[in-house]
């Protein structure tokens, strides 16, 4: 029993380090948002509009910059490497690529005709990990491999960790009077 719940700290601990440029990221995105919108208030043929006033050009570039600076943070304290190593294009990769999966998110939100800020369950919390995944993949997939593919239980451990931190982050986000809705 011990062992077991050794273990799935381990992952937890692990999966934090390897996810913590997207981490970063997407909430960041929130403490920097409003402005122009990124589809500069543009309507998609269906009449709606393209993402909607929650995705910002300031949110995009203050989320990722925020999640690069953690980045190479993580890269300089060489002592807890062991968690994993990143390189200047992962780093990029998974802030960046975390809100434009948000920002892709938001388009077929659009579409299904949720408005800005409806709960999305699930896709709301893991639209960021995915879009972190699939561009590392495509920009560093030895990397993705090695941290992730090669290792089905750290992806599972993202995967269901992950939406918990997400409600947690919200909810002080919504006290904090920083976000709108609590989710
Ligand atoms: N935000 C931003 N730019 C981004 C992402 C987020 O400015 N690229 C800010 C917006 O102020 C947004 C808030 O962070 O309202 C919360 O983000 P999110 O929950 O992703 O957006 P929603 O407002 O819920 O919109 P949507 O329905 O499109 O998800
Ligand atoms: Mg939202």
């Amino acid at each position: 029993m011990f062992e077991i719940l050794a273990t799935i700290f381990w992952l937890i601990i692990k999966a934090s380090w390897l996810m913590l440029p997207a981490y970063i990221a997407n909430p960041t995105a929130v403490v920097f948002g409003g402005g122009t919108p990124i589809d500069l208030g543009k309507k998609w043929k269906d009449g709606r509009r393209i993402f909607g006033d929650g995705k910002t050009f300031r949110g995009l570039l203050g989320g990722t910059g925020c999640g690069v600076v953690i980045g190479l943070i993580q890269l300089l304290v060489t002592f807890l490497q062991f968690l994993g190593t990143f390189s200047l294009v992962v780093i990029i990769t998974l802030s960046f690529g975390a809100l434009l999966g948000d920002m892709i998110k938001s388009f077929f939100k659009r579409r299904l005709g949720y408005e800005r800020g409806a709960k999305f369950p699930l896709v709301d919390q893991l639209d960021f990990v995915a879009g972190a995944w699939i561009l590392t993949y495509l920009f560093d997939p030895a990397w993705f491999r090695n941290n992730f593919l090669s290792d089905p239980w750290m992806m599972v451990t993202v995967i269901l960790f992950t939406p918990l931190l997400h409600r947690l982050t919200n909810i002080i986000g919504y006290y904090a009077r920083l976000k709108k809705e609590p989710w």
